[in-house]
């Protein structure tokens, strides 16, 4: 049996659109803070059953969460490799909106492969892990990390590295709505590469955006990284908003959200945000700064709809 625990990351230069679907490879690279708050622990338990068996909070699973589950799997073991009985527990609301598949798909790639005694190192655990869900990869390591995009002989592959940062950024998380996504990430993106006539240029924003955002990091400017942060989520939803028919993940309260941190920063204090593809806002700010953001956020949605989280570490195991 193994057991991983990892934590769920928040992008700053988002991954929209994908380059192979097969191999779940992202058309453009991204950048994330990892969440130290919240986390996903994956058990994976070799059976001598027939099929595999999955549990998500206590709760047994026989849908496309289950085939999803066993696909990866095969990714690590081949199709006739021993079933499993998973067990995935968060301690982080679903409704948080926060990708939970990064922390789960991150986890199980290392949980998963330690229990089929594959050995890989940490670039091919986060690649294995991307093919899980894209996000994932950046959950294999701890802090500022980037899906780095490189071609060796025409082979192009995706994988994470940390990226050096002399900021330090909490979360303010403002959840606006639970439950499950209207459009999840997979179809959102889909639908937009093949419809939104702004998608090509999405596409080379983030590529500046990268650039800039890691530069930014490193020099340790916050409000050039702010900037970036703010443009590039904006930038995403306006490609989505522009598809046929139009995504608008969006809520009335997204936008009162979204003011009220933009007023704050306009005010002096060291905020930015982001959104997901979803409705809820992160704000990101240094820890000496979240009283008063977490304060304007709380004005609007109440307390019990804010989280914190310091920044998180790479996805660990913790047993085998
Ligand atoms: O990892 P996926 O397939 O759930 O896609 C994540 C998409 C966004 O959360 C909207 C952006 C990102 O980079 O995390």
């Amino acid at each position: 049996m193994a057991v991983a625990v990892a934590h769920p990351n928040i992008a700053l230069v988002k991954y929209w659109g994908k380059a192979d679907s097969e191999r779940n490879l992202p058309a453009a690279e991204s950048l994330s803070l990892t969440l130290g708050a919240m986390f996903t622990q994956a058990q994976v338990e070799l059976s001598g059953g027939s099929t595999d068996a999955l549990v998500i909070n206590g709760v047994s699973r026989s849908d496309k969460e289950l085939l999803r589950v066993s696909r990866f799997l095969d990714l690590i073991g081949g199709s006739n490799r021993a079933r499993a009985r998973v067990t995935s527990t968060t301690n982080f609301p679903m409704s948080a909106g926060l990708a939970s598949s990064a922390a789960a798909f991150a986890a199980l790639a290392l949980a998963g492969s330690a229990a089929y005694g594959s050995k890989l190192d940490r670039r091919e655990l986060s690649i294995l892990a991307r093919r899980g869900s894209g996000s994932a990869a950046r959950s294999m390591l701890g802090g500022f990390v980037r899906v780095r995009i490189e071609s060796v002989d025409g082979y192009v592959e995706a994988f994470a590295e940390q990226v050096e940062s002399k900021l330090e950024l909490h979360a303010a998380i403002a959840i606006v709505k639970g439950g499950e996504k209207e459009l999840g990430s997979t179809d959102g993106m889909e639908h937009t590469r093949q419809t939104s006539p702004y998608h090509s240029q999405w596409l080379s924003t983030v590529t500046k955006d990268m650039k800039a955002a890691i530069v930014a990091l490193g020099s340790g400017d916050f409000e050039a990284l702010a900037d970036v942060t703010e443009g590039n989520a904006l930038a995403m939803h306006a490609d989505a908003m522009a598809a046929r028919p139009g995504i608008l993940y969006f809520e009335p309260e997204t936008l009162e959200l979204v003011r009220a941190l933009r007023a704050l920063r306009k005010s002096g204090v060291l905020v930015t945000f982001t959104i997901d593809a979803g409705p809820n806002v992160v704000a990101l700010a240094p820890a000496r700064e979240l009283p008063k953001v977490t304060e304007a956020l709380a004005a609007i949605l109440g307390s019990d709809r804010v989280l914190t989280s310091p920044p998180g570490e790479g996805a660990k195991l913790v047993e085998s």
